[in-house]
């Protein structure tokens, strides 16, 4: 096992990459930090397709719209770096909002359209613009050749995919499947704000979502819809929404189509949750 190395600032990580990357690809996964499962299985794959892996580690207070859940927020930073020693072998830039955000910081703004708007973009106003000012900020520091999204973030992965775009940035976004634990149950740092009971609840998120993938033929999308306004209603869960949308234009489908994507939001008691799944 190859001790993790942890930078702190800017200049520290970028000294160390001068020498250490050059000639070699370098892979990133962004993160927030209270590492899972699911964040391993980006480390794994970054370290798949690259010779260098950075793992980033920033509760980033822009993308947050709710003060509440940023202080809830867990943050873990010597439990983040043992799990990561333990599976895989990188680097950790774990950066103070100040190195982040110095004073002459400008945000950087992308025009998202409609994939900025829906959706989460709706229930979180401002959470997109935080995290293309952060990503932006990541990427620039770290200059990665490719970066590892998980698709347990759908719209998150879109919107980034149009950032590295529009900016023409040059660096391959990598999307990666989404990691359950082996109850269904999406792995999510808020998970450990649940209780057990809660997240037995929370598995209602993940058996609607199945259940209608499993009777397409039978309902329109309207009709599955009311169907998972109906499971939720039964549960101890609260619905913020659940859209049938294009996975390409974030459109409401009207009819099943091989790219349409059930995304769903919903809390559970004051833990807010997200999932989503594949129809086609
Ligand atoms: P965070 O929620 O920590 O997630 C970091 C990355 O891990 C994201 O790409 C997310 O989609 C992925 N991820 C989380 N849970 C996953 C799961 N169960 N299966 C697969 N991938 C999963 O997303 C963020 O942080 C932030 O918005 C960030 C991009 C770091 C910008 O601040």
């Amino acid at each position: 096992m190859t001790k993790t190395q942890v930078f702190t600032s800017v200049d520290a990580l970028q000294n160390y990459l001068s020498e250490a990357a050059s000639q070699r690809s370098v892979g990133f996964v962004p993160t927030m930090g209270a590492l899972h499962l699911g964040h391993i299985s980006l480390v794994r794959e970054a370290q798949r397709k690259c010779d260098i892996v950075v793992v980033s580690i920033f509760v980033n207070p822009t993308q947050f719209n709710d003060s509440n859940d940023l202080e809830q927020y867990p943050r873990t930073l010597d439990a983040d770096v043992e799990l990561l020693e333990k599976n895989a072998d990188c680097v950790v830039f774990a950066p103070s909002v100040r190195e982040m955000y110095p004073e002459n910081h400008l945000p950087t703004k992308v025009d998202l359209g409609k994939v900025g708007e829906v959706l989460e973009g709706s229930f979180r106003e401002g959470h997109f613009d935080g995290v293309v000012e952060v990503v932006y900020r990541l990427f620039d520091v770290v200059r990665p050749n490719s970066a590892f999204f998980g698709e347990k973030d759908f719209q998150q992965l879109v919107v980034i995919r149009k950032m590295v775009e529009t900016l023409d940035l040059g660096i391959d976004v990598v999307g990666c499947p989404i990691y359950r634990e082996p109850s269904g149950l999406a792995a999510s740092s808020r998970n450990q704000r649940l209780s057990n009971q809660e997240k037995e609840d929370a598995l209602v998120l993940y058996h609607s979502l199945l259940e209608v993938k499993r009777r397409t033929h039978e309902m329109t999308p309207k009709e599955a819809k009311l169907f998972v306004e109906n499971q939720l209603e039964k549960s101890p869960l609260e619905l913020e929404y659940i859209e049938f949308i294009d996975a390409t234009s974030f459109e409401n489908v009207t009819e099943w189509k091989e790219n349409t994507q059930a995304c769903i939001a919903a809390y559970c008691g004051s833990v807010r949750l997200i999932d989503n799944m594949s129809m086609g």
